[in-house]
């Protein structure tokens, strides 16, 4: 690579950034950060670990930060500490000439990765074929693809995340009757559940099976389809891990993230969206306890930020985001590395043929926000 003074030198290499210790490769990325100043924007999800998190310009849960990347016109370069769904959504969210960088490409969501393009599509043929497409709304869990972003923006349907659910699914109940929810069952039956939307009125969608394993007469009856995606995270909540803190300390609170199964929202005090689980424990009052069913990282934050408060991770098992865990201080330094030195890696660009409708999907949401 030539520097502007025509030398010779090495890109900057990731091996390189994993040799380094703690304090240099603290001191290197808070060295790009003054430099690059205000052309660079660090977002930071709340399940970032800490060696990451501590570098972002802002943090939040999947809608804030949309929200915030939605507003940023003059940072030229975000790098975005998350998953990939979230880099997408704020590629698609800033205008061409920003750049949005994830650290490490491996970093998906697995729960996004259960629902394609193909089976939806083949999914809304196999339902608008036994009822008419304009009683259907589709509707994506922000953790989802671009191109299912786009499928729902073109047929009248948008985008929700955890934090406006119920605001979402209430405005499509306002002008068609059924809803096709992807990929997330749980947060779809968790939110239609405390809506007051019967369970008989839920139908599970596997797309692995002709009509998602539903007979033609239970699928013209259902108002709610969900798609058969889970997160394997918040799965590893189970309903005794609850009862075991409630017998032990009967004043106890129980949040949790409406990822987790019906059995378990429905034994909770509070479910909402990992901003949400900090802003209520941060605010309790001193001497409570929380019992906490989310990311670990959060979780252990959220205990050392609150220490004149008791806080548990809901479950006995180590329940963390691994993909959430690949972006690390050196995948971080690397990336702000090759922006300074003009190489840029890792950026994400959404498809021009994703990116019109699926901004709609998201706009729409943002709209109702
Ligand atoms: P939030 O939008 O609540 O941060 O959730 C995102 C997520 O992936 C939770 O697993
Ligand atoms: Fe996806 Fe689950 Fe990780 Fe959230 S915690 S990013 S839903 S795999």
């Amino acid at each position: 690579m030539d520097t502007a003074f025509g030398v010779k030198i090495s890109e900057p290499n990731l091996a390189d950034c994993y040799q380094l210790s703690h304090e240099i490769r603290d001191e290197r990325i808070a060295g790009i950060k003054a430099r690059l100043s205000d052309r660079l924007l660090i977002l930071g999800h709340n399940y970032q670990r800490d060696e990451v998190y501590k570098f972002a310009d802002y943090t939040g849960d999947s809608l804030k930060l949309s929200q915030y990347a939605a507003q940023q016109r003059d940072r030229e370069y975000i790098v975005f500490c998350g998953v990939k769904f979230m880099a997408e959504t704020a590629d698609i969210l800033t205008t061409p000439e920003q750049k949005v960088i994830l650290p490490d490409l491996a970093a998906g969501c697995s729960m996004a990765d259960m629902a394609d393009i193909e089976t939806v599509e083949t999914a809304w043929e196999e339902i608008t074929r036994l009822i008419p497409e304009d009683t259907l709304t589709p509707i994506t869990y922000i953790n989802s693809g671009a191109d299912l972003k786009a499928f729902c923006g073109e047929r009248g349907g948008l985008v929700c995340t955890s934090t406006n659910a119920e605001k979402i699914i209430r405005w499509a109940f306002e002008r068609r009757e059924k809803i096709l929810f992807f990929p997330d069952q749980h947060l779809g039956r968790n939110t239609c559940k405390r809506m007051g939307i019967p369970l008989d009125e839920m139908t599970l969608w596997d797309p692995a099976k002709p009509n998602g394993g539903n007979s033609p007469e239970a699928v013209r009856k259902t108002r709610v389809f969900l798609w058969h995606g889970f997160c394997s995270v918040h799965q590893m909540f189970q309903p005794q891990h609850v009862d075991c803190f409630r017998k032990q300390y009967p004043d106890i609170k129980v949040i949790v993230h409406p990822e987790c199964s019906m059995e378990v929202a429905d034994r909770s005090d509070l479910i909402g969206s990992t901003e949400y689980i900090i802003r209520t424990v941060t605010a309790a009052p001193a001497g409570t306890r929380w019992a906490v069913g989310t990311e670990l990282n959060l979780v252990n934050r959220l205990k050392r930020d609150n220490p004149d408060k008791e806080v548990f991770f809901l479950s006995p098992m180590v329940c963390m985001c691994s993909t959430m865990f690949r972006i690390d201080a050196p995948h971080l330094l690397w990336s702000l590395e090759r922006i300074e030195s003009g190489t840029i890696v890792n950026q994400i660009i959404v498809p021009e043929a994703d990116r019109y409708w699926a901004k709609v999907a998201l706009d729409r949401m943002l709209e109702l926000a």
